[in-house]
């Protein structure tokens, strides 16, 4: 068989790096979607630091909130490499604020980068998967997305909408091999959570029962495992990885 092809949105943020690398050490020709403000040095730059490290790992340019963007991302992709077999949808912003002070381009920009983009990515790349009878799709949501967050009204919104996604789509194309499930990350040492004042952070992190923040590979681990073969009868489903901030 040859090279399975996965393509994975925010590839070179932190949970994404880690997420690039997992893929490729389970055997995936990966290639790591970047948008940086159209910064195509800063994404050459981390595919050397890739290369380096010991994973060959192609970059694909696309704003993944801009339908027209998205399909030319993806069009290269599948113009160079054929099918995507495993799309990632792990590109996310936050664009914090109390709902009272919320402005529409806050609501906006948010809903697009987490969600739309979903639908803008995983539409350019499901009939391939489809034809191919084989796909894992696998969207990246977050614990918000489950219990809601304190100045967070757009992202809890985009990341629980990404359930309903899943869990359709998962059931549209169940009988042709392709899966589609999401994963719950806590809060996970980011320059994203870098970027919530220390002491809102430290009291975040004093209601996560494991004690500690989590690391990018421990999502990372997840995602690759329902990328596998192995994984064929886990579809429609959320994993949490919270470190027990959440359960349910
Ligand atoms: N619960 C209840 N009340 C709270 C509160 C909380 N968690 N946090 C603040 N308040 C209160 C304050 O005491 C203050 O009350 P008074 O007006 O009575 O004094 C009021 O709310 C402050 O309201 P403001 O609108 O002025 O809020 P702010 O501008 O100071 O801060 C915020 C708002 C930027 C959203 C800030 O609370 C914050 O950064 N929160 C963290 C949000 C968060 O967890 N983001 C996660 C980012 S990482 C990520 O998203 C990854 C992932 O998926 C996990
Ligand atoms: P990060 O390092 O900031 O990575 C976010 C990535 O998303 C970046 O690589 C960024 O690309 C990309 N991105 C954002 N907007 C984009 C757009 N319009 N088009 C294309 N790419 C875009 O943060 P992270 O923590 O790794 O987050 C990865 C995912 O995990 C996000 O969906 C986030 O919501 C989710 N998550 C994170 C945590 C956490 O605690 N860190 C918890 C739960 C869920 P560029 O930098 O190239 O622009």
């Amino acid at each position: 068989m040859s090279q399975r092809v996965a393509l994975v949105t925010g590839g070179t943020g932190g949970i994404g790096t880690a997420i690039c690398r997992e893929l490729a050490t389970a055997g995936y020709l990966v290639i790591a979607g970047y948008n940086s403000g159209g910064n195509h040095d800063k994404a050459k730059a981390w595919q050397d630091e890739q290369r380096e490290a010991g994973y060959e790992i192609d970059v694909a340019y696309g704003d993944v909130s801009d339908a027209e963007s998205a399909k030319q991302c993806v069009d290269g992709v599948v113009g160079k490499y054929g099918t995507v077999h495993c799309l990632v949808n792990n590109a996310g912003i936050t664009r914090d604020s109390t709902f009272r002070k919320m402005t529409l381009e806050q609501w906006d920009q948010v809903m697009n980068a987490n969600l739309r983009s979903v639908f803008n990515m995983t539409r350019l790349v499901i009939n391939g998967m489809l034809e191919e009878k084989w796909g894992r799709v696998v969207n990246i949501s977050s614990v918000n997305g489950q219990k809601g967050q304190f100045g967070q009204a757009n992202y809890a919104a985009a990341k629980a909408g990404m359930h309903g996604f899943t869990k359709s789509l998962a059931q549209e194309v169940a009988a042709k091999g392709v899966t589609v499930n999401t994963v719950s990350p806590g809060y996970i040492m980011t320059s994203m959570v870098a970027a919530i004042g220390d002491d809102i952070l430290e009291k975040i992190a004093s209601t996560i029962p494991v004690g500690r923040l989590g690391k990018p590979e421990e999502i990372a681990y997840t995602v690759s495992f329902l990328a596998s073969e192995r994984a064929a009868f886990i579809t429609g489903s959320n994993v949490a990885i919270n470190g027990g901030q959440h359960m349910f």
